[in-house]
């Protein structure tokens, strides 16, 4: 090479070095095993990992198990149509945290016959968390627009079942005279037909009636919670002493008490100090935190969680708006789950111990009752963070 062409060569070099280092993407090579030959700077701005932690390594040590499947069917075809690809998997941040990426790549053969895996990567995981917030708000607007319908069409008919036990009860009651009467009329006596229902048992039944046509209505009531958008009955609010006392009801709640052992539990309060009063319609947010509250002291009962449990209840004001957070040290969720908990009816828990209600409902009155926004972050094993958004004065 003459000396001109030796200069324009290195000249050029290090243009497209100085490109590639000072991308926000991940530039990468890799050889055909999948060994790492090349990162650009932005793997360790993104990711954390130090070059040597990287180098060397083979590229699946850092995705998610589930996700390596889909990269070897990337590079497969890569091979396969000799044309550039596309996959989006999770990789490991230094944080121990996983990052949703989306990297296209393709195959280069140099002179010698030496294959190389190139390729580029950017972050993805806000662009997918935003995705996933809004198919969940469409999904739900549907599920609670048929729920609403459903708890419509069932509320008539409960109605009538419990307004009907009621009925029995009292024409067989002597206390009322037209009883009495028509009795007569037929010549049988009101205490005899009396005693024969008290013996066959006929009043439990009806009283198993009544119980069972009760719950059924607390289910539908919060059905209906469905349909009531409005943000009628807002009062402005101090957070802190709002959630001291939902925590002194939680503390006091008989369920809480007896079956989850809530004394047991460690609650750390984290307030921040610098919160202006918050839009809150108070029964419906007690609600919803009261429940937030009683799933977290259900995943830290039961199995062996050799921890001290802990809930931990977080204030702050973040981007306009003020942010109280949730959380536990208990059972947390796997992914499938985690995508399903605010659909109405989605429980993991035993028939009678949750309806899978409660989180469908709080979605609703946290979107649609505040305008605010709810969303959770949780491990297996390790636990959960319910994080609720509301909007703060002024800035809505
Ligand atoms: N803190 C948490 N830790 C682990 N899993 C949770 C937590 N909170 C909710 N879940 C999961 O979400 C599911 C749905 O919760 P949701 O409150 O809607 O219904 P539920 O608690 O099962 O029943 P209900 O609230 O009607 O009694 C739960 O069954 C559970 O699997
Ligand atoms: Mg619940």
């Amino acid at each position: 090479m003459s000396p001109k062409a030796a200069e324009k060569f290195f000249r050029s070099e290090s243009r497209y070095r100085m490109l590639v280092e000072n991308s926000c993407d991940i530039v990468f090579s890799l050889d055909m095993d999948g060994n790492i030959a090349y990162v650009s700077p932005a793997w360790q701005k993104i990711l954390g990992h130090e070059p040597s932690e990287v180098i060397g390594h083979n590229f699946v040590e850092f995705v998610n198990p589930e996700d390596i499947a889909g990269i070897q069917t990337m590079v497969a075809a890569v091979i396969r149509t000799n044309s550039m690809q596309e996959a989006t998997y999770r990789v490991n941040h230094v944080d121990g945290s996983w990052r949703w990426h989306t990297a296209r790549v393709n195959r280069h053969r140099d002179d010698d016959g030496v294959q190389t895996i190139f390729g580029t990567a950017h972050d993805a995981t806000e662009r997918l968390h935003i995705e996933e917030l809004m198919t969940q708000s469409e999904k739900m607007a549907m599920i609670s627009g048929m729920a609403a319908g459903m708890a419509h069409e069932i509320n008539n008919p409960l109605g009538a079942i419990l307004q009907h036990a009621q009925n029995i009860e009292r024409r067989v009651s002597a206390d009322i005279p037209a009883n009495v009467k028509a009795a007569a009329e037929v010549g049988v006596s009101l205490d005899l037909v009396h005693a024969y229902m008290q013996k066959r048992g006929i009043f439990d039944f009806i009283g198993h009636i009544r119980t069972a046509g009760i719950k059924a209505s607390g289910i539908i009531s919060n059905m209906l919670q469905f349909s009531r958008r409005s943000d009628a009955g807002a009062e402005l609010v101090d957070l802190s002493a709002f959630l001291d006392k939902v925590l002194e009801l939680a503390g006091t709640d008989y369920d809480m008490k007896k079956k989850y052992d809530f004394h047991r539990i460690e609650l750390q309060r984290l307030y921040a100090d610098n919160l202006p009063p918050v839009l809150l319609v108070v029964a419906g947010m007690e609600q919803v935190l009261l429940n937030i509250i009683k799933n977290a002291a259900q995943a830290l009962t039961g199995g062996e969680l050799p921890h001290q449990p802990r809930i931990t209840v977080r204030t702050q004001v973040a981007e306009g708006m003020a942010a109280i957070e949730i959380e536990d040290n208990g059972s947390g969720m796997d992914e499938k789950t985690r995508q399903r908990i605010f659909e109405p009816f989605f429980t993991t828990k035993e028939i009678g111990v949750g309806t899978g209600l409660g989180l469908s409902v709080a979605y609703e009155i946290i979107t649609k009752g505040h305008h605010g926004l709810i969303d959770v972050r949780s491990k297996l094993g390790r636990g959960s963070c319910f994080t609720i958004k509301l909007p703060l004065q002024g800035r809505a």
